[in-house]
């Protein structure tokens, strides 16, 4: 009997000073993805990385002004021990709002080429600029709008990456409409009962032709695409 022998496809590191919000990538899919292996994470707190208790890993902005700077070296002793695990070839990411909007055409771009993905989060008024000019590939933001820390932005990549990975969601097809999102918004879809509160699901779908099915679903894609983000019609040349 061959067994069937379950990959990590993905090593996650993540530089941190929160560790613990990374723990809420053990619930549902994400988490089954982490126990079959199929993604490995491990959190590297930059507080472990100072050479006292005592020492503090932010200092005063150089120039004055407001908040306090994560300093260079614990961060870059972080950085280093992620790379001794994961490898010095990972990619690189810090999280800030700074960065290139995150969208899934970067989710399906990390999914498929890369193996070791090492997460910086920031925090404060963020990070001492010679880490970026030193060790960062790419800047991401997950969004315009400014978070207390990069934690939050790490959880996002992670689940909207390794659902991408094969394996991972139950359903194959599921990846892929989530790889299509930039091009055509989902159909609408309905479960029982039939007539609920004077709604009813529309008759097609319970008419078991499914040419006819496709194609209600292909028409009703469009035209939600094109209520809801007529930009995506444009930007991929499709029309209603
Ligand atoms: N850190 C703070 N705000 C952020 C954002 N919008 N995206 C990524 N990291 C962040």
């Amino acid at each position: 009997m061959s067994l069937k022998t379950n990959i990590v496809k993905i090593n996650f590191g993540i530089v941190c000073v929160f560790p613990d919000i990374i723990d809420a990538l053990k619930f549902g899919i994400i988490g089954k993805a982490i126990d079959n292996k199929h993604i490995n994470i491990n959190t590297y707190d930059i507080k472990s990385f100072t050479s006292s208790r005592k020492d503090r890993i932010d200092d005063k902005p150089y120039g004055g002004g407001p908040g306090m700077i994560i300093r260079y070296e614990p961060l870059r002793d972080a950085i280093l021990a992620a790379k001794e695990k994961l490898g010095n070839d990972s990619l690189v990411i810090y999280l800030s709002p700074q960065g290139r909007l995150f969208e899934q055409t970067m989710v399906n771009k990390l999914s498929s080429n890369y193996t070791n993905i090492i997460l910086i989060c920031g925090r404060y008024e963020g990070i001492d600029a010679r880490i970026i000019e030193n060790f960062v590939d790419i800047e991401l933001s997950i969004g315009n709008y400014v978070l207390s820390g990069g934690e939050f932005a790490a959880l996002v990549i992670i689940d909207s990456v390794s659902r991408q990975l094969d394996g991972v969601l139950g359903n194959k097809a599921s990846a892929i409409s989530d790889s299509l999102y930039d091009k055509l918004l989902e159909y609408p879809q309905y479960t029982r009962p039939a007539i609920i509160d004077n709604h009813k699901v529309p008759s097609t779908l319970l008419s078991g032709d499914h040419k006819s099915i496709d194609k209600w679903r292909t028409q009703k894609s469009l035209e939600i695409t094109k209520d809801k983000r007529p930009e995506l019609l444009q930007k991929n040349n499709l029309d209603t």
